[in-house]
């Protein structure tokens, strides 16, 4: 006997409560070997399929669409959704959602986590401590660039920008400047106590420059070498983003070169590979994406794309869509 309960394909490993919760609305078949599927493995399992539970290393895009005819809604586990092609999921009538706010406060205490160690060049000294080279205490050991009273300098204001600007503005007494596609409403820069500035006035006024922004094709390498050379040669990059917006290669050798004094960088070009130039300087602090990843949010991110599944077929509309 066969039910008329949806078809929904979990595409990768997540935390076994939300596919039971899914279970019970869907059947399911679910990727447990936690082994993205390649682009013609992911098409063999969502054939059949009319839903999927996506993260951000499954691309959606018309030739995985035309090959998946049943398929009405793609809910990503990411706020970030540049793994889906949105112009040709809405051409194929496919609704995509994402995951915004549950993970703006995490991923934001990550992102200053990431500029406390790039600045203080924690991981460095860590390296130096275990490999039994530390014999004295020496005035200008690891001797890094201040954070409390520097400037803040956010690319791309959205959510998780005005989280950052919060925690260096109140949190550090840290001067914020911003620079994004739009300007915030007067009471959110006051919030934030940010002031908008023009991209080449924030590359110069930097002293940690954070990177905030959706990857489009407009901000693919939004920064590479001429922007890189704008900066002082004290300043910091951080990019809890996404890699794409950051030309590596550029970047390697602007720390290779001492052009910016370090780098913190959660994302990668091309991920999860890392370009080799960066793993041979010791300027940089280097993490496996992992900016909104705390167990609590984590969880919260997978049942909110599950809560998207449920009440997409529920009532025929989505929680978060990012498509119309
Ligand atoms: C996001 O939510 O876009 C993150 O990069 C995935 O953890």
């Amino acid at each position: 006997m066969t039910s008329s309960k949806p078809r929904v394909l979990i595409a990768r490993k997540i935390f076994p409560e939300v596919v039971q919760r899914l279970s019970q609305h869907f059947h399911v078949q679910a990727n447990d070997a936690d082994t993205p599927w390649n682009p013609a493995e992911l098409v063999a399992q969502l054939q059949d399929k009319d839903g999927a539970l996506t993260t951000g290393s499954q691309r959606i895009d018309g030739e995985l669409l035309a090959a998946c005819p049943r398929l009405k809604i793609v809910a990503n586990m990411a706020v970030g959704y540049n793994n889906f092609d949105v112009a040709a999921m809405s051409a194929a009538g496919v609704q995509g959602t994402n995951t915004p706010d549950v993970l703006t406060e995490t991923t934001a205490d990550f992102g200053f986590a990431l500029l406390m160690a790039t600045a203080r060049r924690m991981t460095e000294a860590e390296h130096y401590l275990r490999a039994g080279r530390w014999r004295n205490w020496s005035y200008d050991m690891f001797a890094g660039g201040e954070v409390h009273g520097s400037t803040l300098a956010i690319l791309g204001m959205g959510r998780i920008g005005q989280a950052i600007a919060r925690r260096g503005a109140h949190g550090f007494g840290m001067r914020v400047i911003y620079h994004n596609r739009s300007r915030l409403d007067a009471q959110l820069e006051a919030e934030c106590r940010a002031t908008y500035v023009d991209k080449n006035t924030l590359l110069a006024q930097a002293d940690h420059l954070v990177l905030v922004l959706p990857y489009t094709p407009e901000s693919h390498h939004a920064i590479g070498a001429a922007e890189l050379a704008r900066m002082k040669p004290t300043a910091t990059l951080i990019n809890i983003a996404r890699g794409g917006i950051v030309d590596d290669a550029a970047l390697a050798q602007a720390l290779k070169d001492r052009r910016i004094a370090a780098a913190g960088l959660d994302v990668f070009e091309g991920e999860p590979r890392v370009h080799p130039g960066l793993l041979e300087v010791p300027n940089v602090v280097l993490t496996p994406h992992i900016a909104s990843a705390t167990v609590a949010t984590r969880l919260a991110m997978a049942n909110l794309a599950a809560d998207n599944l449920i009440a997409f077929f529920e009532t025929g509309r989505a929680l978060t869509p990012v498509n119309a």
